[in-house]
């Protein structure tokens, strides 16, 4: 990477495919694959970049927040790696690396910028003033947006993961159909709550205090306006709070990243928002929105060169370093 935002390979070992029929991911079966998975995706994404061990300067390898079984395999993977190959070990932060992700592939950093970073574990706004340094300046107090789109999905019998199909099914719907709630919290705050709608979600479809027995009642057309809808509260909520965060540091760039940055209505929301108020605004690019390698390796570049390199101490942790 010349400049950490140049891409030789990316390899993602998607595992929706074993977590489908459970509805949500399942740690222990998550653990096992990485392990099952592990040694091909080293040996394709070498063999995809053209390079050898010798090119590499340096291994990053995610350490925090999400699940532990399976950050631990990808830790003691790295570890070994850097003890036989010795290269230094970089441990990054994800949820840091998704808000790198929308400047892969930019000619210029685009910082400073206000960063709405929105995945299945967080949803927060970030003041990023570099690569490193990165202020959180709100976030959910109970759903994340992304496991509000799963739940929702799961309430109206859709598939995992949610927020694709919620995308998919709410296509065919009237956006406008349902006045789901816009919870937007005390005046000024840049922080989220997404339980509410998701049980307002759970009552129109069941009724009223009730949570079963309504769905095999609802057509397909009425479950399409529940998710066109439901995805437009979200929408809303995310580009009002944006603006917010916008208008209370001055920032004139804005940019998009995380699971949910893949989802169609929120990038061109934000984007025509943006443009009306001539600010600037970069969407992570698809392939890295969604957990992916390049973000890792994206932020490890910048560590490695500000000299914030980790050793084989390095250890998985379930929370993450910004708070
Ligand atoms: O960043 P990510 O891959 O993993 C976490 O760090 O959590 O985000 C996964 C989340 C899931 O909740 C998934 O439903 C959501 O991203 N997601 C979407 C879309 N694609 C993935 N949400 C809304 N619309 C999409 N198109
Ligand atoms: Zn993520």
């Amino acid at each position: 990477m010349a400049n950490g935002t140049d891409v030789r390979s990316n390899i993602v070992a998607s595992q929706i495919d074993l977590h489908k029929k459970y509805g949500g991911v399942v740690p222990e079966i998550a653990s096992r694959a990485h392990i099952e998975h592990l040694d091909a995706v080293i040996e394709e994404a070498f063999s995809e970049a053209g390079c050898e061990v010798g090119a590499v300067d340096a291994l990053a390898v995610t350490n925090r927040p999400g699940l532990v079984g399976a950050l631990q395999v990808g830790v003691t993977a790295a570890k070994t790696l850097s003890w036989a190959w010795k290269k230094p070990i970089i441990g990054v932060d994800h949820i840091r690396a998704h808000a790198m992700s929308p400047m892969i592939g930019l000619e210029a950093s685009p910082w400073p910028a206000i960063g709405l970073i929105v995945s299945g574990g967080h949803t927060s706004l970030f003041d990023i003033q570099s690569t490193t340094d990165i202020e959180l300046l709100g976030a959910t107090t109970d759903d994340a947006a992304g496991e509000a789109f799963d739940k929702v999905a799961t309430i109206l019998g859709l598939g995992y993961p949610g927020g694709p199909s919620i995308q998919r099914a709410g296509d065919a719907g009237d956006a406008n159909a349902i006045p789901f709630p816009r919870t937007m919290l005390k005046h000024g705050s840049l922080d989220f709550s997404f339980s509410g709608i998701k049980t307002a979600v759970l009552y129109h479809v069941h009724g009223n205090g009730k949570t079963t027995g309504g769905l095999e009642k609802l057509s397909t057309q009425a479950i399409a306006d529940i998710a066109a809808s439901f995805q437009q509260a979200v929408v809303d909520v995310l580009v009002k709070k944006t603006m917010l965060a916008v208008a209370q540091t001055n920032r004139s760039t804005v940019v998009l990243g995380g699971g949910v940055a893949a989802n169609r209505l929120l990038r061109e929301s934000l984007k025509t928002v943006c443009t009306d108020r001539g600010l600037g605004f970069h969407a992570a690019p698809m392939p890295y929105c969604t957990d992916n390698a390049a973000m890792i390796a994206a932020l490890g570049y910048h560590l490695l060169h500000g000299g914030a390199t980790s050793d084989l101490t390095l250890d998985a942790f379930p929370t993450g370093s910004l708070v």
